[in-house]
């Protein structure tokens, strides 16, 4: 940086201090003059770059507009045998002519599936593999085919691209929450984005490095560019691999680039009754879920795919709140609600702190079908049948809608939750049963949740007396609330 002799360099960063101050003031000066940041060029190119890294000043006279949409593609890797039965995951966030992206088969599309619907994403057809040498030598030939996708998708050439992100054909995202949340990460960097497994033993088979790629995850431009470069010839250092999502993070790790991990991506390796899962969700905007097809429904007595239409239609108005966990007492019933926004409420009938009720109740099974602790990647809590203080009433989402005045000046969103069954047990204390409660109000400002904050939302309980149907408000924590 600076070429001159070591004894000269005390004397040169004074000078250069002095330079910069005088050059900063001349800066604001010029600022308000104008719309660009004129920076004076009387200043000796050395001193502008340590003033630039000092005030992090913009380097060029555009301001970098926040990411949008559009400028991701999404890439996503499926078979033809198994798109009959995942179409209509996308039908629920795919949004036709906003989202770019394509969908990478096997082989070409039985005549079942043409015309290929508009609605759809775009598909193409995977190169044929054979050809490379790696194909004989490899452990699992058919998932080159799946590591070449980013490959093939960065080769379509779409233009203003900051982002490409990978996904399988059962992954369903969560876009306004995932545009979100790239717009806090610069795209013209080096970033791997994505999510681990919520068990151990994937993590452990596989990699605690690795972006497991059903939960999907993002490539920035600039590192797609580098990955592509090497892919081929990467591919053939590791014909051990089984999974294509190895090989593309090796490759990525030796492009030294390390996993930047968000807790909103959900590969979802738990089977069985996922609830208690989406119930207490990090708190973290809900980026993608995976597996819906494998766990039961996530709502009870509707069908897979109407469950994913009905979570859906909780985002409607805000995705941002989606599934984030929120904690409220009642202090004369001495009652706890935990609410998972547009998905669940739970009533327990004794105060529990937050500390604890963010635990998911373990409903699920690890994906490896058997227990044997540690098997999750987050503390769980056990289910006690027939205790009436530990077992919560349980309410699932209904419905919501868009509360306005004449001028949408007070615009509040409120969704209803019903109670699923009956709890059949008895009060937790003398007379304090929640078991009349069969319907539940929450109100919700219409804004977004800014995860900036980083600090969850307070609530409070309204209303429990002389009705079934009890009303909560959401909105921000006191400075210093705590919920316990
Ligand atoms: C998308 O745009 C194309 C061309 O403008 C149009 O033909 C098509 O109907 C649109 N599709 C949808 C689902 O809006
Ligand atoms: C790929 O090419 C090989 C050799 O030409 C051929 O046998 C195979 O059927 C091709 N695969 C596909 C999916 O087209
Ligand atoms: C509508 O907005 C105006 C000012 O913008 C305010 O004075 C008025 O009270 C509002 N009306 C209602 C019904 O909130
Ligand atoms: C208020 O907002 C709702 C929902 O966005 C919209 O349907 C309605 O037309 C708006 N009303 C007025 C008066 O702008
Ligand atoms: C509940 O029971 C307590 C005594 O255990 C009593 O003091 C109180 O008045 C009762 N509350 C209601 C609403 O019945």
């Amino acid at each position: 940086m600076y070429p001159q002799k070591p004894n000269n360099l005390t004397n040169r960063l004074n000078l250069c201090k002095i330079l910069a101050i005088a050059g900063f003031t001349l800066f604001i000066f010029f600022m308000y003059v104008s719309h660009y940041p004129v920076l004076p060029n009387s200043i000796s190119s050395d001193c502008l770059s340590s003033l630039k890294k000092t005030f992090d000043l913009p380097s060029s006279p555009q301001q970098v507009s926040a990411t949008d949409i559009t400028q991701l593609v999404f890439a996503i890797s499926g078979s033809v045998k198994a798109w009959r039965d995942r179409r209509s995951y996308f039908r629920e966030w795919w949004r036709p002519n906003v989202t770019r992206g394509y969908i990478f088969f096997d082989k070409k599309p039985t005549p079942d599936l043409l015309p290929w619907p508009s609605e759809l994403p775009p598909y193409r057809i995977s190169e044929n593999t054979t050809k490379f040498d790696v194909y004989l030598r490899h452990v699992k030939p058919n998932v080159i085919r799946i590591v070449r996708t980013i490959l093939e998708a960065h080769r379509e050439g779409d233009k203003d691209v900051r982002w490409y992100v990978m996904g399988d054909d059962d992954t369903v995202f969560f876009v306004d929450n995932l545009v979100e949340l790239l717009r806090r990460y610069d795209h013209t960097k080096y970033y791997y984005i994505g999510g681990v497994s919520e068990c151990v033993k994937s993590n452990f088979d596989f990699s605690f490095e690795m972006a497991f790629g059903g939960a999907g995850f993002a490539l920035s431009y600039p590192l797609v560019e580098a990955l592509v470069d090497n892919l081929d010839a990467c591919i053939g250092i590791y014909p051990f691999y089984y999974v294509s999502d190895q090989i593309l993070s090796a490759c990525i790790a030796d492009l030294g680039v390390p996993l930047t991990p968000e807790r909103g991506f959900h590969q979802i390796d738990l089977v069985h009754d996922i609830s208690g899962y989406l119930s207490a969700h990090p708190q973290a905007p809900l980026i993608s879920l995976h597996h819906l097809d494998i766990a039961f429904p996530i709502f009870p007595g509707i069908n897979r795919h109407t469950s994913v239409a009905h979570l859906m239609n909780a985002a409607k108005f805000d995705q941002s709140r989606l599934l984030q966990q929120t904690v409220c007492y009642h202090k004369e019933k001495n009652w706890a609600f935990s609410i998972a926004s547009g998905y669940s409420i739970y009533i327990y009938e004794q105060y529990i702190p937050r500390s604890i009720l963010r635990r998911p109740f373990e409903t699920f099974t690890p994906w490896s079908l058997k227990r044997h602790p540690p098997d999750y990647m987050f503390n769980t809590r056990l289910l006690v049948p027939d205790d009436p203080c530990e077992t919560p009433h349980v309410f699932f989402f209904h419905s919501i809608k868009r509360l306005g005045n004449d001028n949408n000046t007070t615009d509040e969103i409120v969704m209803t939750y019903i109670r699923s069954m009956q709890r059949r047990l008895p009060p937790c204390s003398s007379n304090h049963s929640a078991d009349y409660i069969s319907r539940i109000e929450v109100y919700s400002p219409a804004s977004k949740l800014s995860f900036v904050e980083n600090r969850g939302e307070c609530c409070d309980v309204l209303d429990v007396d002389d009705s079934r149907t009890a009303k909560v408000k959401i909105r921000a924590c006191q400075k210093s609330e705590i919920m316990a």
